[in-house]
């Protein structure tokens, strides 16, 4: 396995995509090291030093979005994000065009700072969101706001706040002031709000480290910044209290039980979104009609551990037909060890997830991943209770899953 510390300049040798970035372009790998970056929770810059390659990546990256060159790859607390000016229309585009992006999808744009949300997007905050933010930013927390009035200049001429590239069909954006160094760090030096989608090629998983990255997008972005995996693993939790009752239209790194517990009385009876929608209906969380997070493999997910016994999985492996190539992800109560010699020749890798729900959330994109390139026809995943970070967890694995046994 090749490391990624030092600078590291990869051409992409396989490059066939229905793009609008023709010709194609050399993706780069450029670390950055978390800790040279000093970022407290209420200033407007950090501190970096000026000699790190850390400053002079984080620069090169600003740049680019800056001057609208074309969206780069950082990471987030969350997942890893592709980042353009969220002013620009051109540069939204090329986000789109480098995902291959339904065009309706809308974006969250990103901040470093609540003063940066007044300041650049002219936006007051409805006091509902108060001890959200307060306990939440930064870290995993989409807010929805109405989307601010058009800025108007000396002669009249009014633009948009936000590109409407960002919020197709919706008269409101999602915003959320991340909390990896990078991430922030990234916004705060180009002093631009960044539109970001998670920076896989759409309908696979989210990336949570820079080589997922590159696996999705080398040849697509000329710009990935390294700066290792990603802690929560699984997007943020998006929120809408623009509504009454207020809603979670995504759950995510904020649990719904924590929304309930520090949101303060409105957000006691918070309802969870409809988490389907078909092809035509026009959605408060449009993205919620794509197909999602899907490796190459089928995916299975197996809930039916009731009894606390795992005779469910052994049950329908024993089913299967044919030579197929299996690989599990167990998770509590999957038990391989106790499995008969019959069933465990059947398959040819496991990823244990974890027990608790942040190890489950930050290794259920990667290790999805990482079976799927080990060549698996069928990938059976151990499902989780739907509480505390589980629903998140439920909420991507429905997704992703072709079949689900409960
Ligand atoms: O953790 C995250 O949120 C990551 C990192 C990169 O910050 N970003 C992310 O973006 O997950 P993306 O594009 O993969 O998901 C954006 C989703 C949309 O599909 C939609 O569900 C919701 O956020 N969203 C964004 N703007 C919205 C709006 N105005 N109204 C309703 N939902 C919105
Ligand atoms: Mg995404």
């Amino acid at each position: 396995h090749r490391t990624l510390r030092g600078h590291t300049t990869i051409r992409a040798t396989m490059v066939s995509v229905s793009s609008a970035l023709s010709p194609p372009i050399t993706t780069q790998i450029l670390p950055v090291a978390l800790s040279d970056i000093d970022f407290p929770r209420d200033a407007d810059m950090p501190n970096i030093p000026q000699s790190s390659v850390t400053y002079t990546n984080l620069h090169r990256a600003a740049d680019m979005i800056r001057n609208h060159i074309a969206p780069v790859a950082f990471p987030t607390e969350t997942v890893y994000g592709l980042g353009a000016s969220a002013l620009s229309t051109t540069a939204v585009r090329q986000i789109f065009a480098a995902k291959n992006r339904p065009l309706d999808n809308p974006l969250i744009v990103h901040i470093s700072s609540v003063s940066q949300l007044r300041r650049v997007l002219h936006t007051k905050i409805p006091g509902i969101y108060e001890p959200l933010i307060q306990k939440f930013w930064p870290g995993p927390l989409t807010i929805i706001l109405p989307l601010p009035d058009p800025i108007r200049n000396e002669d009249g001429v009014e633009t948009p706040a936000i590109s409407p590239a960002c919020t197709p069909g919706q008269n409101t954006f999602g915003v959320r002031m991340p909390s990896h160094p990078v991430a922030r760090a990234l916004i705060a030096i180009t002093d631009t709000p960044i539109a970001a989608p998670s920076a896989n090629a759409s309908s696979r998983p989210s990336p949570t480290t820079a080589m997922h990255v590159y696996t999705d997008m080398a040849g697509r972005i000329p710009l990935i910044l390294d700066g290792g995996a990603c802690n929560v693993g699984l997007e943020s939790t998006v929120v809408d209290g623009t509504v009454s009752p207020p809603a979670i239209l995504r759950p995510g790194g904020v649990s719904i039980e924590e929304i309930r517990k520090y949101g303060g009385p409105f957000w006691k009876d918070v309802v969870t979104g409809k988490s389907e929608a078909g092809q035509d209906e026009k959605v408060r969380t449009p993205g919620m009609k794509y197909r999602h997070y899907s490796p190459k493999a089928k995916v299975v997910v197996i809930l039916g551990q009731r009894d606390g016994s795992d005779g469910e999985i052994v049950r329908y492996i024993r089913g299967l037909s044919g030579d197929l190539k299996i690989g599990v992800l167990p998770s509590r109560l999957f038990n391989l060890d106790c499995w008969d010699e019959e069933i465990k020749k059947k398959i040819c890798v496991v990823k244990k997830l974890g027990k608790s729900g942040a190890d489950i959330s930050r290794n259920l994109f990667a290790h999805l991943r990482e079976v799927d390139e080990a060549g698996v026809d069928l990938i059976i995943v151990e499902g989780v209770g739907e509480e505390d970070e589980g629903a998140a967890i439920m909420n991507r694995l429905r997704k992703a899953a072709t079949e689900i046994l409960d």
